[in-house]
């Protein structure tokens, strides 16, 4: 396990090439913060110097990935609210507000907060199909909503590089697929759902772009799909491996660094062309 004084080595998510403190004041909120994935995006971000905040249902994983991230460096501030759910819109205001006083601001905005299983469209309730609805497409809504006006004045105080927002998408709705109409429907809309931000607030300053993993490995997403099938899901990527947590670290700096100002309203794939011949999550 790591410590403030053996903390996870950065080269395992993090590429050599971004310069320490390039995001040095710079504030993250993040829902679904303590998810593989979203977890370690922020520890990146933290790494070159922001300070983050990362919400969740449950408070205990909050508050541990929470003390995880600031191990990545020293002096980092890193806050973890539990009990929030993303579909409730006065659980992600009452988060938003205690970051904005905790630190200071919102300058990027990763809305991460997903839920799925795989289930026959004939056996898939109208609650079930509503609940995944609700978490990944209304909690991104609910996610941009609350923070908004915190981009806006991100994007004023530093123009060209705050007021950044990132959705986690998938590719499982490019094509569709078997056992997922839920997951499908919800990720189309969050791809939407950004882009009439990128349109929208663009002229403000605002960005809002969408990352799609593929399969990334060691994550829970990996484990539920394709637990007994891992040999066989590796050969088949282009690329010839899963994916992994740094790779998508990577996308995300690009992104959401100043080298990213002029990239608005799009999917950024990050799957070594997996979907292309088939395999989507
Ligand atoms: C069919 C299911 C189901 C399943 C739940 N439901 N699980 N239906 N197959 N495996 C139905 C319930 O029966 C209920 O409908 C409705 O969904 C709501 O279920 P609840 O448990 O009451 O809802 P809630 O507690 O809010 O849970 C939300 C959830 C749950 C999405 C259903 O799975 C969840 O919270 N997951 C969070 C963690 C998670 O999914 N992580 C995955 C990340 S990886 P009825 O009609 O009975 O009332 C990832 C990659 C893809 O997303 C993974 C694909 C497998």
């Amino acid at each position: 396990m790591e410590s403030a004084t053996n903390p996870i080595a950065p080269e395992s998510y993090i590429s050599k090439v971004w310069p320490q403190g390039i995001f040095k004041d710079r504030i993250v909120f993040c829902t679904g913060g303590s998810g593989d994935i979203c977890s370690s995006q922020v520890r990146a971000l933290v790494y070159l110097g922001a300070n983050a905040c990362i919400v969740g249902r449950n408070k205990d994983k909050a508050e541990r990935a929470a003390a995880s991230i600031a191990t990545a460096r020293p002096g980092a501030q890193v806050l973890g609210i539990g009990n929030v759910d993303v579909r409730k819109m006065e659980d992600l205001e009452s988060a938003v507000s205690k970051c904005v006083s905790t630190l200071g601001g919102i300058d990027f905005v990763i809305a991460g907060a997903a839920g799925n299983f795989l289930v026959p469209l004939v056996q898939l309730s109208t609650n079930a199909f509503k609940s995944v609805i609700d978490i990944d497409l209304m909690g991104s809504w609910n996610t941009a909503k609350a923070t908004m006006a915190h981009l806006l004045k991100s994007a004023a105080k530093y123009p060209g590089a705050g007021g950044r927002i990132l959705f986690i998408s998938a590719t499982l709705h490019y094509t569709g697929g078997p056992l997922n109409t839920q997951g499908v429907v919800a990720k189309a809309g969050v791809d939407a759902l950004s882009a009439q931000l990128a349109i929208e607030l663009g002229p403000r300053g605002i960005t809002a772009n969408v990352i799609a993993p593929g399969v990334i490995e060691g994550t829970e997403g990996e484990k539920r799909l394709f637990k007994d099938a891992r040999g066989e899901m590796v050969k088949r990527v282009p690329t010839g491996r899963l994916g992994t947590v740094r790779d998508v670290n990577n996308a995300t700096i690009f992104l959401l660094s100043d080298v990213g100002d002029y990239i608005n309203g799009t999917v950024q794939v990050v799957d070594g062309a997996a979907w292309r011949i088939g395999v989507q999550v």
